[in-house]
């Protein structure tokens, strides 16, 4: 197949992970004979210094006229003042909002061979597989903002639709998965929360074959740590989900592994590793790109529909993670392209092995 897509290094370690899963992006298409056009366009701080916004317009047009979006990292403390006229952020937040990736996903397992790295022990590890889906462009990141001399505001708001859509996609992964919701929210204080639980249940009765339970967000932040291996899907809005999957990829021994997909409407989606922009390592070779690189594999999945070339993606970092070689976030003293080129080398196995299986059997039959 043919596609484009839009890379956004942006910024820190962003532009070194992001060259990493162009590199595994490029073998697939010479693996699985697809042609794959990049087009590099600028967001965050790096945009801020070259044009003076976080997202110029001619980025944006590009991002949503792609077939998918994969970024880096944005932020960094030189544009950290918060007297600035503009953060990186703001890109970021923007882009989102104006792709209308409502739906975050941020799956979580933790890799056998990494549970030593997790602050858990390793009896509460098992069965660890959550996927989190982060409602992305409502609440207090995009309500009234306000402040004054002496105070300041965000508003929190959601609409019956805006909470409607996002549970309706966390039902349907569910029922890919083991058919478990786990809605979060503090409906014991906030209005939008009870119109959240409202609005939840009131889809649930769609999905009869899913299980729903809800949670409050603060015992929720206690669950994760105590039984982690209890959750298949975890719907919640978009502060809270923020919260929640940093504290849930501590469990996973490093936020350098773990991606996320960012969905609407269309096939369209922005794909970005969980972690940020990491300035004390940037550009010294030695951040790990396995977060970005699992990113492309759920862009391969979800915008390009390549389910095969995503489980190959998925199968060459598993075993990289299972033989080394490591970076340092996880133990190891790799740089970034010493894994890239394991992760590359093992791909190439994937995709031989598979062949060969494939002829082998059609031999056989
Ligand atoms: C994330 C990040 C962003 C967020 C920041 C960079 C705006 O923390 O993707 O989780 O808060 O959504
Ligand atoms: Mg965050």
């Amino acid at each position: 197949m043919k596609a484009r897509i839009v890379t956004l290094p942006g910024d820190g370690v962003g532009p070194e992970v992001t060259a990493a899963a162009v590199a595994v992006l490029n073998a697939v298409a010479t693996h699985y004979e697809h042609t794959f056009a990049f087009d590099e366009q600028l967001i965050g701080g790096a945009a801020i210094d070259a044009t003076g916004e976080p997202l110029p317009t001619s980025a944006l047009q590009a991002c949503q006229s792609a077939d998918a979006v994969l970024l880096g990292a944005v932020g960094g403390p030189k544009w950290s003042d918060p007297n600035a006229p503009m953060r990186p952020e703001q890109g970021l937040l923007a882009l989102r909002a104006t792709l209308g990736v409502y739906a975050n996903l941020r799956p979580l397992t933790v890799h056998p061979a990494l549970a030593g790295l997790s602050p858990l022990k390793d009896d509460k590890l098992k069965n660890v597989d959550v996927l989190f889906v982060r409602e992305l462009t409502g609440g207090a990141y995009f309500g009234a903002k306000t402040k004054g001399a002496d105070y300041a505001t965000d508003e929190c708001r959601y609409t019956e639709a805006e909470i409607e859509r996002v549970a309706r996609r966390a039902f349907e992964l569910a029922r890919a998965r083991r058919k478990h919701v786990t809605s979060v929210d503090k409906a014991n204080v906030l209005e939008t929360s009870r119109l959240w639980r409202r609005t939840v249940t009131r889809i649930a009765a769609d999905y009869p074959d899913v299980t729903l339970e809800h949670q409050l967000v603060d015992s929720m932040a206690m669950l994760l740590l105590t039984r982690p291996g209890s959750y298949d899907v975890v719907v919640t809005e978009n502060l809270f989900g923020d919260i929640l999957t940093d504290e849930a990829a501590a469990l996973a021994g490093s936020l350098g592994l773990l991606p996320s997909a960012s969905l609407g409407e269309g096939r369209n989606g922005l794909y970005e590793p969980i972690h940020g922009s990491a300035p004390d390592i940037a550009g010294q070779g030695v951040a790990n790109p396995i977060g970005t690189i699992l990113s492309v594999a759920l862009l391969l999945r979800h915008s390009l529909r390549l389910e095969a070339e995503a489980q190959a993606v998925e199968a060459a970092v598993d075993r990289v993670l299972q033989h080394g070689p490591r970076s340092r976030d996880i133990g190891g003293d790799a740089g970034t392209a010493e894994v890239r080129d394991a992760v590359l080398a093992a791909l190439a196995d994937h995709v031989a092995t598979h062949r060969d299986s494939f002829s082998g059997s059609r031999a056989c039959g």
